[in-house]
Formats: C-alpha cells, sequence, structure tokens
C-alpha cells in the first residue's frame, strides 16, 4: 500500500476506540525499529518528521528511508506527518515534498491569528490531497526546535473547549492536538502525573466524531530510565505520562498519540549498556543494533497500549 493519509485512520481509530502511534525519526535505525513493530503488530502508523530532524538528517535521507519501510511493508498503512510546522512556508514545502499530513503549529498565536495561519495551510493542503493537523493550548517542555511553556505555567495554558468548535470551523483542520497538561521531553511533571481529563471529555462532546491529537506523550519507561541512570547517564526526576492514561485517552476522542522521547530513551540506554559493559566495542552496528531492538520491542508494547495492534488492515 501507498503512503496514506490520516483519514481512515482517524475514522477506524475514533469508531474503535483506539489510537494511532505518532512516532518521531530521525535516523535509519529508529525508523526500522519502528516499522519492525508495525510489521509484526500489523498495526497502521504514522512517522513523523520535526525541523529538527530534517536538519539533522536531510528531508531526502528521510523521506528514502521511509520510502524503502512503505515498499517492503504493503500491508500497512503508514502516514506520514511533518511535526510542528512552524509557519505556512515550513508546511507548503513538505506539503510539495509529498507529505501526506502536516501539521501547523501556531498556538503561541493570538486565537485569531492561530486561525488564520491555520485555514491558509489547510487551503493549500486540501488543493494536494493533504491532511492537516493545528494545535490549540499550549504545551510545555522544550525540545530542539519546539519550545513550549515552562512545566509551572502548563495549567493555565490548557486548551479551552469553548474555543474548539469555532477553532475547528473556521479553520478546517481534519485534526486538533489539544493541550491537556502533557509536554515534551523526559520533565513532565515535578510530583504526581495529572492529566485534564475533564476537558478533553469535554472538547469530545463538543465535537463528536472529530479527532484530537495528544502531543508529549511519552510515558518515561522506568527500563530505559534505570538503564540510563544505572551507566552513567543523569536523568533522576525524569517522568512521562502513566500508560494508563495514555490507553483511557486512547478510548475517548484521542485519535492520534505522539511519542519520541521514549524512542530517544530506548536508544540511548541500551548503547550506554553496551558502552558500559564493553568499553573496547567501537562497532556502531554493536551498540546501534541493540538500541534498534530495544526500540522495536517498546514499540511493540506501545501499540497494545494504544489499542492499534492488530488493526492494519480495518485502516487500509
Ligand atoms: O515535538 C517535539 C519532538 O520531540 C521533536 O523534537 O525538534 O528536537 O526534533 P526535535
Ligand atoms: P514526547 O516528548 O513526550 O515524546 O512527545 C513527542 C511529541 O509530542 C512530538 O510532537
Ligand atoms: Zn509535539
Amino acid at each position: 500500500m501507498a503512503l496514506v493519509d490520516t483519514r481512515k485512520m482517524f475514522e477506524m481509530a475514533y469508531k474503535n476506540g483506539y489510537a494511532i502511534g505518532a512516532f518521531n525519526v530521525n535516523n535509519m535505525e529508529i525508523t526500522q525499529g519502528i516499522i519492525s513493530a508495525v510489521a509484526e503488530e500489523k498495526a497502521p502508523l504514522i512517522l513523523q518528521v520535526s525541523r529538527g530532524a530534517r536538519s539533522y538528517a536531510s528531508n531526502s535521507y528521510l523521506k528514502a528511508i521511509i520510502n524503502v519501510a512503505v515498499e517492503e511493508n504493503p500491508d500497512i498503512p503508514i502516514a506520514i506527518n511533518l511535526d510542528h510546522g512552524d509557519n505556512f512556508e515550513t508546511c507548503k514545502q513538505f506539503v510539495d515534498d509529498g507529505f501526506t499530513s502536516v501539521m501547523i503549529d501556531a498556538s503561541s498565536k493570538p486565537f485569531e491569528e492561530n486561525i488564520e495561519i491555520t485555514k491558509k495551510v489547510v487551503e493549500y493542503a486540501h488543493a494536494k490531497g493533504v491532511v492537516v493537523e493545528a494545535e490549540l493550548g499550549q504545551l510545555g517542555g522544550i525540545e530542539e526546535d519546539v519550545v513550549g511553556v515552562s512545566s509551572d505555567d502548563i495549567s493555565k495554558h490548557l486548551a479551552d473547549p469553548d474555543q474548539v468548535v469555532e477553532f475547528v470551523q473556521k479553520s478546517g483542520c481534519d485534526s486538533l492536538a489539544v493541550a491537556i497538561g502533557t509536554s515534551h521531553g523526559a520533565y513532565k511533571f515535578k510530583k504526581e502525573p495529572k492529566l485534564a481529563f475533564d476537558i478533553l471529555q469535554e472538547i469530545g462532546d463538543k465535537l463528536p466524531g472529530f479527532p484530537l491529537v495528544m502531543h508529549g506523550s511519552s510515558s518515561v519507561l522506568a527500563e530505559f530510565k534505570d538503564l540510563i541512570n544505572k551507566y552513567g547517564g543523569d536523568m533522576p526526576n525524569a517522568m512521562g505520562v502513566p500508560e494508563k492514561a495514555i490507553s483511557k485517552a486512547a478510548k475517548m476522542a484521542v485519535c492520534k498519540v505522539n511519542i519520541d522521547t521514549d524512542l530517544r530513551m530506548a536508544l540511548t540506554a541500551k548503547i550506554r549498556q553496551v558502552f558500559a559493559e564493553k568499553p573496547s566495542e567501537f562497532d556502531p552496528r554493536k551498540y546501534l543494533g541493540p538500541g534498534r531492538d530495544a526500540i522495536k520491542d517498546m514499540v511493540k508494547h506501545k501499540l497494545h497500549i494504544l489499542g492499534c495492534a492488530g488493526k492494519a488492515a480495518e485502516c487500509s
């Protein structure tokens, strides 16, 4: 099956109470790890590329790697999404480069301006058959190319359910990332993890059938956090979104769940372990290989948490 957009995936995910995993890719090993997991679990997939990924690896390399993955897995529907497009020009470039989905993140702009920018992207993308994800409310956390609000301020920047309907109607976006208390990166909560499920429910009630997206949804798995800390790393206070909360959101209106940090931590943990246990190792295949295997096992596990394992056929 060729690259697909997210329409059918979201329709089935919404109807049947699961979510599609959207995994960020930066290199071949990460992509291969994810692909072998979805191939074994027969799950639909969204691969996504951030501006940071593109400047690290270049679009041609990433697209070539993804194209191989698509060709080798004809039974798996795969969508490719620009993650956090920062303006119209970036989104236009990715549409022109063959992505099947783009995200315009104008969430830091005032409400009316966010609508205006999103609408412009929607008009351009839809004319080329590409779907658009937008964002309302602001997430916390800081990644290379995505700057969010500080974690102390997260609760002040949650999505406002009253604005969501107006935003979706006026902008024409196909899906919407709503801020409900998650943030990017490995330090999402200082104390107890807490998500605003009441807001999620309210938005879902106001827009029945409309697919919502959850960013910042890595769980910061203890297995990898412990390995990193054991083998010379320093991430003692890292904390993610509990997997129970991910499963709960996936049964609600959330149809797409974004995961990047868990991939980074799996790869880093295994590389650290190899270096610590075999200091004489200098063959990259001997440390990237175990990292790739760890990503595969981790993603397989996630597909069950999301409920999309075994759903490739119904999303095709
Ligand atoms: O949304 C954030 C993703 O984790 C991408 O991060 O900009 O460092 O590639 P990045
Ligand atoms: P994490 O940092 O929780 O993996 O979130 C990734 C993300 O939302 C990418 O857009
Ligand atoms: Zn994000």
